[in-house]
């Protein structure tokens, strides 16, 4: 079965107000020119969500992503942001459980699941993060790692809510350090989350199913993973910050 691919934009914590702006900007003029046929996906902060999906209403070139979502509905959790008000404002998707926020907001598999719920309550579709950490890879580890994570962090859903889920594969020792997985190594992982996804809600459902590989993923290397057979995009950090690199990403994805 052949899936469309996705392209995915994680900004992160990066960006004022005008350089978001600039970013939007650019990115509509290349991808206007290019007409990348694969999905593209910008995770503006929060703060430039709006102002993204306004854009992406107006040229229909790109949807919008958020960050983060809350575990909790509405009411008194000072700071939070509800997946409510980001289906209000017009954002489709959502990362959930990228390795920063389990590393530095203590986000464990319980509460990924909340926030996968409230998620797909509002139509938002989650792009659930996982991935193991060095240590894990060089002890062998990271197949028990990734099968904890997809277990408990999605398999409570049933098979029409797991329908709406994509799946990032990110190795944290790839994210930001310019260590990439090997083609061969993505491809590996992504296989294995696809047999998990198929033993656990059958075969259509995990060939339907959008894994996206993420951690290092350039402009460079990306012709090459998106070649595996089960590698379904890309999550792209840094490398979605530069109008022309995300943009040759996107068309990398779209043959
Ligand atoms: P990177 O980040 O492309 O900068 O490695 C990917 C991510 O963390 O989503």
């Amino acid at each position: 079965m052949k899936r469309n691919k996705i392209v995915a934009g994680n900004w992160k914590m990066n960006l004022d107000f005008d350089e978001a702006q600039m970013l939007i900007e650019d990115l509509e003029n290349l991808l206007d020119e290019k007409q990348p046929s694969c999905e593209v996906i910008i995770c503006p902060p929060f703060p430039y969500l709006e102002l993204a999906t306004d854009e992406a209403a107006e040229h229909e070139l790109f949807e919008v992503g958020a960050q983060n979502v809350s575990a909790f509905d509405s009411g008194a959790y000072t700071g939070e942001v509800s997946a409510k008000m980001l289906d209000s404002i017009g954002v489709s998707c959502c990362i959930i459980g990228h390795s920063e926020r389990r590393k530095y907001f203590n986000e464990d598999n319980a509460t990924l699941a909340q926030k996968v719920n409230q998620a797909l309550k509002y139509e938002i579709v989650p792009i659930f993060c996982v991935g193991e950490v060095l240590e894990e890879r060089e002890k062998g580890i990271h197949f028990d790692v990734i099968r904890k994570q997809v277990e408990e962090g999605l398999f409570h859903l049933d098979a029409g809510d797991f329908e709406n889920v994509v799946i990032a594969y990110e190795p944290v020792w790839a994210i930001g350090t310019g260590k990439t997985a090997t083609p061969a190594q993505a491809q590996e992982v992504h296989a294995f989350i696809r047999g998990l996804v198929k033993e656990k809600y059958g075969e259509d459902l995990a060939n339907q199913l959008h894994i996206l590989y993420g951690g290092s993923c350039n402009a460079k290397n990306a012709t090459e993973l998106f070649a595996q057979p089960d590698v379904d995009g890309g999550l792209i950090g840094g490398a979605s910050l530069k109008a022309e690199d995300f943009a040759s990403i996107c068309e990398q994805a779209s043959n």
